[in-house]
């Protein structure tokens, strides 16, 4: 059997061995902790991903040990492969610090400040990104890009204006479907993310794309606007899936699931499954099976990405109980005066009709006496 190559890289002041054709992004998550630079288009379990955000930009002060001659520019960690000794930083260059900077401004020119209503909110790349790197105040003076709305179908809810075109989603349904049927149209400040002639995208593993997403571009219709993330716990479970591997994150506040994910590692990507195969899940886990009896619960998830959930209030406690209704807490243990029902008011709402079933907010239709949400 031949012996691996290993190279020896520094970065940060902590060297560490590699084999070769490891790239320098790869070998800093080895390291670990704040050393990986942050990446919002690459993304290891995709091929051919990377090197279209600049954000993992470093300095690559040393090129190796037969040629030490520093590299000119910044190098995009995450294309770059290391060579036996070199010398990289990554935080301890104010270049690299300054340059993340710019590409957070760059990203953030025309993506909206709707974290507020976003459902991604929480769990949000550039939302961690501009908080680690990004600046309050903003250079730009014009109008933000508009889009015209495109329907990707009853499942997937697109918000264009947020995207960052990192072609994430689109390697992910070249390489995990038979037919890809989104992509990103046309160039420059008028590329977007469409299917060009209005299609849904339904393939049984086209929900991945909202977890692939880095932003809030692509997010689950069947959970918006139902809660924020850092309200709900995130329980390990399974079940006998015959199309997929079945391993998910269920969000659950109380033992009501309110979404389906796969399971994460700390990078925020997939994570692999026992046999060494990436988790992605199928549409059925994801979408359909909202119901705690579907899962086999394995125990509380914690989240070790850094994110506001992983100081949730309710992540890693165990079991399934709910958390405490908040108004007897902030009042003093008083319960209100009067406690009105809606449906003794007025005749507006009805209560056999299951908010939770809907997609997305209520309105006037919802109530209409042919609808599908009764409980
Ligand atoms: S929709 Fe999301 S995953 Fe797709 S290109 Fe835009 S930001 Fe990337
Ligand atoms: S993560 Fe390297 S360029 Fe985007």
């Amino acid at each position: 059997m031949s012996e691996q190559n290993l190279f020896k890289v520094t970065i940060d002041n902590i060297s560490i061995e590699v084999p070769a054709g490891t790239t320098v992004l790869q070998a800093a998550r080895l390291i670990g902790g704040q050393v990986a630079p942050p990446a919002m288009c690459f993304y290891s379990k995709l091929e051919g991903s990377g090197g279209k955000c600049r954000t993992c930009l470093v300095e690559v002060s040393k090129g190796s040990e037969k040629d030490p001659r520093p590299m000119p520019k910044l190098v995009a960690s995450c294309r770059t492969t290391v060579m036996d000794g070199m010398e990289v930083k990554n935080i301890t260059s104010e270049k690299v610090l300054d340059a993340r900077a710019g590409v957070v401004e760059f990203l953030l020119l025309n993506h909206p400040l709707d974290c507020p209503i976003c459902d991604q909110a929480g769990e949000c790349h550039l939302q961690d990104l501009s908080f680690d790197h990004g600046k309050a105040e903003t250079r730009y003076e014009f109008q933000r890009r508009t889009f015209k709305k495109h329907d990707l179908g009853k499942n997937i809810q697109l918000h264009m204006t947020r995207c960052i075109l990192c072609y994430r989603c689109v390697f992910t349904a070249d390489q995990l479907t038979n037919k890809r049927v989104h992509g990103i149209l046309d160039r420059g400040d008028h590329a977007e993310i469409a299917t060009h002639i209005e299609k849904s995208l339904d393939n049984e593993f086209i929900g991945n794309v909202i977890d692939v997403c880095p932003v809030g571009a692509l997010t689950d219709k069947t959970f918006r606007f139902k809660n924020r993330v850092w309200f709900l716990k995130p329980m390990d479970a399974h079940r006998d899936c015959p199309t997929c591997s079945g391993r998910v994150t269920l969000w659950n506040r109380g033992d009501e699931v309110y979404r389906v994910t796969a399971r994460k590692d700390q990078w925020g990507e997939i994570e692999d499954t026992p046999e060494g195969q990436p988790g992605w899940i199928c549409n059925t886990c994801r979408f359909d099976k909202k119901a705690t009896a579907d899962w086999i619960i394995e125990g509380p998830r914690e989240i070790s990405r850094q994110s506001v959930i992983a100081q949730g209030h309710y992540a890693g406690q165990i079991g399934t109980t709910k958390p405490t209704e908040i108004f007897a807490a902030v009042n003093g243990g008083r319960t209100p005066h009067l406690l009105m029902d809606i449906h003794d008011e007025s005749e507006v709402n009805q209560p056999n009709i299951y908010l939770g079933k809907i997609q997305g907010p209520s309105h006037g239709d919802t109530f209409n006496t042919n609808n599908t949400h009764k409980a």
